[in-house]
């Protein structure tokens, strides 16, 4: 891309103000690549023009929500961070309905939805809770992203088995139908009449912009988002969402949300694994019969609201210290590309043959696929490659357990609980998304248990 700097600072000073994705501040080169598609796309003859277009009165709007479509990174999968759904199913979900009896009515707001996994996943989980008594309920999951496309995708209910990862055959098809090619899976119709997606851009609700009806929520989970805006703005971005709370309501994000600063409107619960965000003075729900341990949670400090953040020094730009594609091979299966992310690893591995996490990926992307056999074998050949790989102990025991080996699935799971138990209990477990060993142990329990709960 040929253009003066003054372009590309100007461009992104714009896409940055719009979106509250402060995440490119030091990523030029990828902000850059980005770009570039649209210029593609556009035909743009350069920065300056393609500028143009977006200000353009008639084309302008269609051409910012490709680009925020461009930009924005989807990451998500069902059941994501199984300690907060834990929490949900056991604490935030029953509160909700014990607090909701009279008027039998709950309405739950996925801010940053992506494609949709979130919302169904509490859909899921609903109708788990209530089961027949879910008809005498009115239940509005509100799905709402930036991403136009990623919209398209959360309506339609489809997701490749990557987005699935982590549930077993069963919990798989008592929630979702196979496509036809062998590789999707659908969400079942009947979570669908509960859900509604609509583009929403959470900055709307720092200028007054955003719709009025988006309010009165009990629950708003806005998990993973954050962590792509500046710090300075994080404060005020959580005491607009706790505006849009009930008085009674719960909030979650993300535990790799950078929360520097808990507005007064907002008081810390600390539940087992997690911590969840409710007006003071609301109450916590009652005491669990077994309290939790204390959370470790890095990024999490409690700030007075009107502490100054310090401002963000410069950064370099990041050097690659990894030369493994493992960013590159996540991001395409996590855009459901999963014939170019086996693509990507086969080549990674022809170049590093001996990398472990190749051959999980390897794995764990054709478990996704069907690809029963494939998915053993790399998961086998990871296991050799680096004996103490929890995560690939952990996939290889449900591919065994789902498939016709029960017994040699079970010895696995029994590895991944030795394996845990000689971690510390704070450390994340190397490819798991942010799992710690006592979370693995719950899953490995749920997964020995006839048909757990995901
Ligand atoms: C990493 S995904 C998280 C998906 C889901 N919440 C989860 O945790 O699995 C982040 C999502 O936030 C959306 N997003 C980013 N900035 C946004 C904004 N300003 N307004 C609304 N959505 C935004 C992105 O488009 C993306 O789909």
């Amino acid at each position: 891309m040929t253009a003066p700097d003054g372009s590309f600072a100007a461009l992104k000073q714009a896409i940055i103000a719009r979106t509250g994705h402060d995440y490119y501040a030091d990523k030029d080169r990828l902000l850059r690549d980005r770009l570039e598609r649209r210029l593609t796309v556009t035909r743009a003859a350069g920065l300056p023009d393609y500028a143009r277009l977006l200000h353009d009165p008639v084309a302008g709007a269609a051409e910012w929500a490709e680009l925020e479509a461009e930009i924005t990174i989807g990451e998500t999968f069902f059941f994501r961070h199984a300690e907060q759904f834990a929490a949900l199913k056991d604490v935030i979900l029953p509160a909700i309905i014990a607090e909701n009896q009279a008027t039998r009515r709950i309405r739950i707001w996925s801010a940053g939805c992506a494609v949709g996994a979130e919302p169904y996943s509490v859909a899921i989980l609903m109708e788990r809770i209530l089961g027949e008594a879910l008809a005498d309920w009115t239940i509005e999951i509100i799905g709402s992203d930036i991403n136009h496309r990623c919209l398209t995708q959360a309506r339609e209910g489809r997701f490749s088995g990557w987005a699935l990862r982590g549930m077993t055959e069963a919990e798989k098809t008592r929630d979702f139908l196979p496509s036809p090619d062998g590789r999707h899976w659908h969400i079942d119709p009947r979570h669908q009449p509960r859900t509604r997606f609509m583009r929403h851009n959470l900055l709307s609700l720092l200028d007054g912009t955003s719709p009025p009806d988006v309010s009165d929520f009990d629950l708003i989970l806005c998990r993973n988002v954050l962590i792509y805006f500046g710090p300075d703005q994080v404060p005020g971005m959580l005491s607009a969402l706790a505006d849009c709370l009930k008085p009674s309501g719960w909030l979650m994000v993300g535990h790799s949300d950078a929360v520097v600063g808990v507005p007064a409107a907002l008081g810390v619960v600390q539940l087992p694994g997690t911590l969840a965000f409710r007006p003071p003075g609301c109450g916590t729900p009652a005491p669990l019969a077994n309290p939790p341990p204390p959370v470790e949670w890095p990024a999490f400090t409690v700030e007075k609201p009107a502490r100054r953040v310090p401002a963000r020094l410069p950064q370099p730009e990041p050097v690659a210290v990894d030369p493994v594609p493992i960013p590159a091979i996540r991001a395409l299966a996590d855009l459901g590309a999963l014939d170019e992310a086996t693509a990507a690893c086969a080549a990674a591995i022809v170049v590093h043959p001996l990398d472990h996490r190749l051959h999980f990926y390897d794995g764990v992307i054709a478990q996704a696929r069907g690809d029963i056999a494939r998915a053993e074998a790399a998961l086998r050949r990871a296991i050799y490659l680096r004996n103490d790989m929890v995560m690939a102990y952990y996939h290889l025991g449900l591919l065994l357990i789902d498939g016709t080996a029960r017994e040699a699935g079970r010895r696995m799971m029994e590895q991944v609980i030795t394996l845990c138990a000689a971690l510390p209990p704070s450390a994340i477990l190397p490819e798991s998304d942010h799992l710690r060993p006592g979370d693995l142990r719950g899953l490995v329990g749920q997964r020995l248990r006839p048909v757990g709960m995901p």
